[in-house]
């Protein structure tokens, strides 16, 4: 395991990745969405993909880049995360490749991968346009991108009950596919293709779900964040204008998760 770059370029970016970090162990039982999701984007990769080197960014506990391995018989798969914690863990699980690093400043020599993987890392990014510019630079011509991101309908029900208490950040802001496909093409990327999809997940409450986004270390550590102002008595405002809806079992909640799936390509010229 390599530490390289530097990613604190941002204050908010050394939260992320302490966040995260200690996340690690809990992570895998507990993001079972993004777990789907990197199967999924996985097995949308064309059947006759040659790609000897593929790098995953923003890896987490590593979970898709084994699953990349067998996809993948032969290739190298390179992880890479902002949170050391995460890529410790990926290491001591045997992930041979880990790098902590910045997926908006890559620590990675030019035209060397043949695939650029992402799963649920890109909306913890401040710019898609560094994240594919980026990604673009360490593709060769013709290497190819996959990624998944959270979109802007993610945990509407949250944002809107947190309106009623407060004007504070309470959830992190995600990236529209207009805004993805304007950084896509921004970053000189060809062939895009970029759709979304909507997840509606049930929990019993607010707490259950308040607790996953935690546990996965997905707690809100943007910029303009609640913080400590967020008390208790704000807490149980929000949880009494959350919908709640009768379920087979009972009272039960809803949370919205907007995933968007995306794919391109670096040209070897121009796009035609
Ligand atoms: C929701 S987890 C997804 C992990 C994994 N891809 C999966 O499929 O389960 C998001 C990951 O992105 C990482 N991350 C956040 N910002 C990043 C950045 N700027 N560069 C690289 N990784 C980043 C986090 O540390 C975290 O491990």
């Amino acid at each position: 395991m390599s530490v390289m770059g530097s990613p604190a370029i941002y204050p908010h970016k050394t939260l992320i990745a302490r966040s995260f970090g200690r996340a690690a162990t809990a992570y895998d039982a507990l993001a079972k969405l993004q777990g789907a999701s990197a199967l999924e984007l996985i097995e949308r990769l064309p059947d006759d993909l040659d790609a000897p080197w593929v790098l995953d960014l923003g890896a987490g506990t590593g979970r898709g880049a084994f699953a990349l391995e067998l996809a993948l018989p032969g290739a190298k798969v390179v992880a890479l995360d902002l949170a050391e914690g995460m890529m410790r863990h990926a290491f001591n699980q045997g992930l041979k490749t880990c790098l902590v690093g910045d997926a908006e400043s890559l620590p990675l020599a030019d035209g060397v991968f043949d695939v650029v993987f992402s799963n649920m890392a890109i909306q913890w990014c401040a710019s898609p346009l560094d994240v594919f510019r980026e990604s673009f630079r360490v593709l060769k011509p013709g290497g190819q991108m996959f990624f998944t991101t959270f979109g802007p309908q993610t945990l509407v029900e949250l944002r809107d009950a947190w309106k009623d208490v407060d004007e504070a950040v309470h959830v992190n802001p995600f990236f529209s596919v207009a805004d993805l496909n304007e950084a896509i093409e921004g970053a000189g990327f060809c062939g895009s293709e970029v759709f979304s999809r909507r997840h509606h997940l049930e929990y019993p409450d607010v707490m259950t779900l308040m607790r996953e986004l935690k546990g996965i270390g997905a707690s809100n550590q943007m910029p303009g964040r609640a913080g400590y102002l967020t008390g208790k008595g704000r807490f149980l405002k929000m949880m009494a204008a959350y919908p709640v809806i009768e379920g087979p079992l009972g009272p039960m909640i809803l949370a919205t998760f907007d995933v968007v799936i995306g794919s391109f390509y670096r040209p070897k010229s121009d796009c035609r």
